[in-house]
């Protein structure tokens, strides 16, 4: 049959298959779209009391493909209900893909969201291209209606010298303050690198331009997608703010390990002048698999973020037949400190904590596993420390572990070097290097939090300064964990298995 790309279509298809895939074969608690293909996070927002979550979303198959917008929501962000797709390219002005966007909650209770349209337009020379608008669309939490007026923002509210070929990845927040919302969007300035644009408007419908709040100006990759801003709460006229962006075509240089990378910059915001002070930059995630990042801010004042957790470098590898392709991060609670972002999973994540096991003072030496520590589903904190000062080469843990697998974390107290290395984790097609991270003040002990699922790894560092985050396709038997050390390390476990029920 010929597809439509019709909501209805989208619709029946997710009533008549959806329910093929087998809980066991999904990640446990780490968001999976309906079915099909899933990549950025979108409209990620609270409405009415709860957590919604939209997502770039293919349902046919497992490949990217005409962008739909998948639809779920949460109580609590680890717990995920779907809900009908919210948006198919059904529209002239999004016939060729709803791609990436946001959302807010507007002053009478509708769900506003705000997306890139993917339009066909007869250009000058009578040819069809494609252009990248700004659309609108309302709804209940469940049914999304297009406004008939749209784009909201075309080519034509473009600063000079700006493409209208990338043009993308509207951000809206809220200012209640100054009781309007604001929108970043991603374009390219007349070098061709990424430009990100600040709007205003009072209802959603009609965008002023208002400045250019970041450039790349050519130094970190090309287009910058998926731009995200926020500032910490308080009084202040210029509050520690932070943007985060997704460069395409990075250098591979320093921390910077991925083409399609993740920053983060951080600065303050003069909130008068509309000026973003940039004061550092670094990367957000340091493994491979992170990509696309949102924020929210939740009702009791946390900010809380979620990526994709796959790498485009990989997205074309399949591991296995599942019906689904393309998962979330955990939502992750974050904060600015020290120019960095600090970063700890959702401490709702604890709810479905069970079957502690408490270990203290162990030694290794060589290699070693301990009774009842194992498993694919977990949250471990491993605090680890020379055993005498100069005792210990270096450290690693193994998981995922079968004697054929596993992903190895090592850490080198000599360099302070921290290595994720998933060479025998099972992937057929992956030639990536190991990932490093450099400690400067090489710190003699480290605390490493291991939230495994059955086909992620989400390692946070030191009170979340840094994470690694790896999709790991090794076959779900494989659940040993190995402790080893080059010289003698001393360890404290607490781990615990996560049960979603
Ligand atoms: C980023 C991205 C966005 C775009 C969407 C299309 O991964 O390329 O810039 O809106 O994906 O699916």
């Amino acid at each position: 049959m010929q597809q439509t790309n019709s909501l209805e279509e989208a619709r029946n298809y997710e009533s008549k298959y959806g329910g093929r895939i087998r809980p066991e074969n999904r990640p446990a608690f780490h968001m999976s779209p309906h079915m099909g293909w899933a990549n950025d996070p979108n409209g990620f927002s609270v409405y009415r009391g709860e957590y919604h979550l939209f997502y770039q979303y293919y349902p046919y198959e497992t490949v990217w493909g005409p962008m739909h917008w998948g639809h779920v929501k949460s109580a609590d962000l680890v717990k995920w209900e779907y809900l009908p797709c919210a948006m198919a390219p059904d529209r002239d002005f999004d016939r060729a893909g709803c791609w990436s966007g946001s959302a807010i909650e507007t002053p009478d209770r509708e769900h506003m969201l705000i997306y890139t349209g993917r339009m066909y337009r007869t250009g000058a020379e009578e040819q069809e291209e494609i252009v990248q608008v700004q659309c609108m669309a309302m709804g209940d939490g469940k049914d999304y209606r297009k406004y008939d007026g749209n784009p909201v923002l075309d080519a034509g509210g473009l600063p000079e010298g700006m493409s209208a070929y990338d043009f993308r990845d509207p951000k809206i927040w809220k200012d209640e303050e100054e009781n309007c919302i604001y929108m970043l969007v991603a374009s390219r300035g007349p070098d061709g690198s990424g430009c990100l644009l600040l709007y205003r408007s009072d209802s959603g419908l009609e965008w002023t331009f208002v400045t250019v709040l970041e450039a790349c100006n050519g130094v970190y990759g090309r287009m910058w997608e998926c731009p995200d801003f926020f500032t910490e709460d308080g009084e202040s006229d210029m509050p520690a703010a932070a943007i985060l962006v997704s460069p395409q075509e990075m250098e591979l240089t320093g921390e910077f390990q991925n083409r399609h990378g993740n920053l983060v910059l951080t600065g303050r915001y003069d909130r008068e002048n509309h000026r973003f002070i940039r004061e550092t930059v670094h990367a957000v995630d340091d493994g491979y698999d992170f990509y696309a990042a949102q924020t929210l801010p939740a009702p009791d004042g946390r900010r809380i973020m979620i990526a994709w957790m796959q790498g485009w470098e990989n997205a074309r590898v399949r591991q296995n037949d599942n019906l689904w392709f393309g998962m979330m991060t955990l939502p992750r609670e974050v904060s600015i400190r020290r120019g960095r972002l600090f970063q700890q999973p959702v401490r709702e994540l604890e709810r479905y904590r069970t079957c502690p096991v408490r270990k203290e003072g162990i030694v290794v030496s060589g290699s070693i596993s301990l009774d009842g520590i194992q498993g694919r589903c977990l949250d471990m904190t491993v605090r680890v420390r020379q055993k005498q000062e100069g005792d210990c080469r270096s450290f690693a843990i193994r998981f995922a572990a079968d004697g054929d697998h596993d992903s190895c974390l090592c850490y080198d107290f000599m360099e302070g070097l921290l290595t994720f290395d998933r060479s025998r984790s099972g992937y057929v097609d992956d030639a990536m290097a190991p990932r490093k991270i450099l400690l400067e003040e090489r710190p003699s002990s480290l605390e490493l939090r291991f939230i495994l699922d059955r086909y992620s790894a989400e390692i946070f560092i030191n009170g979340g300064e840094h994470v690694i985050t790896s999709v790991i396709p090794t076959p779900q038997t494989a659940g040993d964990i190995l402790f080893e050390a080059d010289g003698k390390a001393v360890m404290d476990i607490e781990k615990y298995e996560i049960r979603i029920s």
